[in-house]
């Protein structure tokens, strides 16, 4: 039986679940040796942002899913006092899906309401506003008004955004309240053009969801099912439409776009040496212990602590991380995760280069472009 919608009065919103577990395939060879949340933009972990808006909504207490690379994202995040925040890490046994998460956090959670946050997404609108929304419209729902009995109040909220390929998404289906009547993961035929975020907000009725719905052909617990079930049992599900842009980081092509989108918020700041016969042209951050010689910066760009640039040209939208070595070579449009060289190799675009990856040029014969590459890599050759 589903425990009745909590009382008035209950305390705000003050819990969240972040999804950190997960496979990553879609990020190999990156995700082969590390967990995917962590790969950086604009030289920050992704999931940094994450918890940077979630302690900006208020949100004290959060609960970190973690799979295989648990010790990875411990070593990250700590205890959360970096961001005012009491983290604890809630290891999954495998990726069983996103509703699996919410089923092994029962205790975690308790009756609380709470925000499930996907660990590799970015948003650029706040969560303040959606999680007071959904505070706003349980408190209205609880006060009996003159013409009707307490409405029923919301068991949850989706995040919803408009996409131009809706078929690749989750997608809502809503009534002309905004409320939710029906969710369809990847439809041929949508009933609308709004994906489903990877914020979600719910009370403890989700907890009666996760336990009733079954494995999905592809054998996760989807939460698409469990929200849909809350609305097969009459609960109502609420939705807000997101205005800025969300990024699900999960792939290369949005990973380079959401490093476009945060450089571009970048104010400059020039920490480390910008040697005589360099020109640093807008945007650009230089760490401190970087070293930029007789090369040209033109930015948005952001250069890691410790990274040297000689003669070269470093063009907008690239993040090099720290520690990298790049001489008499151009990069534009491109990640450098850090301890990476690059020496005499022309020029490099829209390109996503690991850690301690070496591109470099030789004049051994026979002349042969010579590699060295694992699993799942991508080489284009000019
Ligand atoms: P997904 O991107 O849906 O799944 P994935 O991480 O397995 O990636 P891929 O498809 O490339 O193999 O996951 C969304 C987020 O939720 C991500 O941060 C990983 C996390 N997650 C878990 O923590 N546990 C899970 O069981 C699943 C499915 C995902």
């Amino acid at each position: 039986m589903a425990p009745p919608a909590p009382s008035a009065g209950s305390i705000p919103l003050v819990k969240a679940l972040i999804l950190a577990g997960g496979a990553g395939t879609r990020l190999r060879p990156i995700t082969h040796t590390r967990a995917k949340q962590l790969v950086p933009v604009a030289n920050k972990p992704i999931l940094f942002y994450g918890l940077e808006a979630i302690a900006s909504a208020g949100i004290k207490e959060v609960g970190i899913i973690v799979g295989d690379t648990a010790d990875e994202v411990r070593a990250a995040v700590g205890d959360g006092s970096a961001w005012g925040l009491d983290v604890s890490y809630l290891p999954q046994e495998a990726p069983l899906g996103l509703a699996h998460c919410v089923l092994i956090a029962r205790e975690f959670l308790g009756d609380d309401d709470f925000v499930m946050y996907l660990g590799d997404n970015m948003l650029h609108q706040s969560l303040r506003g959606f999680v007071d929304t959904f505070e706003a419209a349980r408190a209205a729902a609880r006060t009996p008004t003159l013409e009707a009995g307490a409405a029923d109040v919301p068991a949850a909220q989706i995040l919803l955004k408009q996409v131009p390929d809706p078929h690749r998404f989750g997608v809502a289906e809503l009534d002309r309240l905004g409320r939710v009547v029906r969710l369809v993961e990847k439809p041929a035929d949508p009933p609308s053009d709004l994906a489903l975020v990877g914020v979600y907000l719910f009370d403890a009725r989700i907890h009666d969801a996760v336990a009733a719905i079954q494995p999905s052909a592809r054998g996760e617990l989807e939460i698409t099912d469990a929200i849909q079930w809350l609305i097969d049992q009459g609960f109502g599900v609420n939705s807000d439409v997101l205005e800025g842009w969300w990024i699900d980081t999960g792939k290369l092509t949005p990973l380079l776009e959401a490093n476009r989108l945060i450089l571009e918020t970048v104010e400059q700041r020039l920490d480390g040496e910008v040697g005589a016969g360099s020109r640093i042209d807008g945007r650009v951050v230089v760490e401190s212990g970087a070293r930029i010689e007789r090369s040209t910066i033109r930015g948005p760009v952001i250069i890691g602590a410790g990274t040297t640039i000689t003669d070269s040209y470093i063009g907008p939208f690239s993040a090099v991380g720290p520690n990298c070595r790049i001489e008499r070579s151009e990069i534009e449009h491109s990640v450098l995760l850090g301890e990476t060289s690059v020496i005499d190799a022309g020029r490099i675009e829209d390109s996503l280069l690991g850690y301690h990856v070496i591109v470099g040029r030789t004049d051994r014969r026979p002349r042969a472009t010579r590699l060295m590459v694992g699993d799942h890599c991508q080489v284009d050759l000019a």
